[in-house]
């Protein structure tokens, strides 16, 4: 799913002459990172964003909306894996990404399945919030995600 996410934005990117962002470190987490090397699923972008990413990063926190302002708008196609779920005011995350993208963004979405969604994502995270589902801006009209921890789902007009 990554990976068909990550080439259709790549392609995007270059038919309509804009830049890549990716959202997520591609690099991060010594499994993924393992994993990666013999399966490539998601490459940097232009620039990637990534708060706690490797040197390639920009170290950014998706949440402090003021920093989102050093991107112009409509500069990029982005593209984004296992971050927006750490959103705090998922509107206005949701809001840059489309300013920033002028409307063309790609997520592969969160984990999924019922002890991940329950329980287990605590331990990955205290600051995990959503597990989102896919997204092609192409194709998909509102963006949504499930609140973990069984606490409900939200639907939001792209
Ligand atoms: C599940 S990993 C996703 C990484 C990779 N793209 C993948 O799919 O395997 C979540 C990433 O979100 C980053 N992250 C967590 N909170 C963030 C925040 N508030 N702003 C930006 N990045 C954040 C972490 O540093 C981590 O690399």
């Amino acid at each position: 799913m990554t990976k068909k996410m990550f080439d259709g934005a790549k392609e995007l990117a270059l038919s309509k002459g804009k830049k890549l962002m990716v959202i997520g470190d591609p690099c991060s987490g010594n499994y993924f990172r393992f994993m990666s090397r013999f399966f490539p699923n998601c490459e940097h972008g232009d620039v990637t964003v990534d708060l706690y990413g490797c040197d390639s990063c920009t170290k950014m926190d998706i949440n402090d909306i003021g920093s989102w302002n050093v991107f112009e708008d409509g500069s990029f196609v982005i593209m984004e894996t296992g971050v927006l779920g750490f959103s705090k005011d998922i509107v206005k995350v949701l809001a840059e990404i489309k300013r920033v993208s002028g409307g063309d963004f790609l997520s592969a979405g969160g984990n999924r399945g019922l002890t991940w969604e329950l329980f287990l994502y605590r331990t990955y995270s205290k600051d995990l919030v959503y597990s989102m589902s896919p997204f092609d801006s192409r194709v998909d009209e509102y963006y949504s995600g499930l609140k973990l921890g069984r606490k409900g789902s939200f639907r939001v007009k792209f």
